[in-house]
């Protein structure tokens, strides 16, 4: 790490599953879940990050795991700030001859107890000015797309807690509607079917393990199977299921419906000058939440538009950032605050 790529700043994406760190002249040296294990009683951060995630469903008494971010708002304001910080410091923020420029992404509905709290969090760590920069706009300049322009993008990223959509022109964001409904929901939604359908309980891991692994939004052209473990129900004996693509594309179908009903939302409202533009560009996809197989190609058959995902849709916040970071002066529409 060089001392001059360290005066020049940190931009992090604060995501309700990951946070990313970039740092300047470095690119991304922060990726770990946004997760912190706690000692139940004194309140003591034992662990962040992924050792904390390890911990998740397995978590001896007297310690607990917590998420601080739920729903892409900030639920546990004194965790969150911990687990801020710690990023932060781990990214090198205290390692730097100046203190440096920290520059943070917040969803459209960030409130201003909020955004005080990651400026309090952010200037603690070692922050000389802070500056919180919209993260679909963000997300938009990580896809490679020049926001700029007088043509119309549509940009949805599929996190962990929120759905969000917008339609950018110009600039700015001429659209937006979100949803509460994401992965983590995705996650519950296949636990909750486990246990309707073969009376097996699973960890919150587990569950997410089986989306990553068999997930799916369309048949699969050959069907893939996972050999799932956990308890059941009632008398809380281990048990073994083997699960098949098709059974979990059943307990997401709910789940790809309301994405598709947000692209509609969006689309309703859009002008018709802009539609022109979204006819012929299409989707692009972010988040990831669209990584889940086969799920492009089911929303392209629904609306009807062509859509795109990028070769790692967890990166695009981050990568943006940066790259708003590299050239402040030239972003200046991104600010927030
Ligand atoms: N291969 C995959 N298939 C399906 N879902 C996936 C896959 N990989 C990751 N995910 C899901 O993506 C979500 C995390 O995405 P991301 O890191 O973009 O969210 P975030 O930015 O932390 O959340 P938010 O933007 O809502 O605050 C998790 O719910 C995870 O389960
Ligand atoms: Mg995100």
């Amino acid at each position: 790490m060089s001392v001059l790529s360290l005066t020049g700043g940190l931009a992090m994406d604060l995501g309700t599953a990951n946070t990313l760190i970039y740092r300047k002249g470095d690119g991304i040296v922060v990726n770990e879940p946004s997760m912190v294990a706690l000692e139940t009683e004194s309140r003591r951060v034992l662990a962040v990050g992924q050792e904390a995630k390890n911990y998740l469903g397995r978590t001896p008494k007297g310690l607990e795991v917590v998420r601080p971010l739920r729903s892409g708002i900030i639920s546990n304001f004194v965790v969150a700030q911990e687990m801020i910080k710690h990023f932060l410091v781990q990214a090198g923020a205290k390692r730097c001859f100046f203190r440096p420029k920290i520059m943070v992404g917040v969803p459209m509905g960030v409130t201003q107890l909020e955004k005080r709290a990651i400026v309090e969090a952010a200037k603690e760590a070692g922050g000389k000015s802070i500056h919180l920069v919209d993260e679909l706009l963000a997300a938009a300049i990580g896809l490679g797309i020049k926001t700029t322009e007088p043509v119309a993008r549509l940009v949805l990223d599929l996190g962990g807690g929120t759905s969000e959509g917008v339609i950018i022109s110009l600039g700015t964001i001429v659209v937006i509607e979100s949803c509460r409904v994401a992965g983590d929901e995705s996650t519950l939604a296949i636990a909750r079917y486990l246990r309707r359908k073969y009376n097996l309980v699973v960890g919150e891991n587990m569950a997410e393990r089986i989306k990553m692994t068999i997930g799916s939004a369309i048949p699969l052209e050959e069907t893939q199977s996972f050999q799932c473990r956990g308890k059941e129900v009632h008398t809380g004996i281990p048990k073994m299921v083997n699960l098949t693509s098709e059974d979990i594309r059943e307990a997401l179908v709910d789940i790809t419906a309301e994405f598709v009903n947000l692209i509609k939302l969006l689309l309703s409202q859009t002008p018709p000058e802009l539609a022109i533009d979204l006819s012929r560009d299409g989707l692009n996809l972010t988040g990831g939440g669209s990584l889940l197989k086969g799920l492009d190609k089911r929303l392209s058959q629904e609306i009807g538009l062509p859509v795109h995902v990028p070769e790692n849709p967890l990166l695009s916040v981050a990568l943006g950032l940066g790259e708003v970071l590299e050239n402040m002066s030239y972003f200046k529409s991104v600010f927030v605050n």
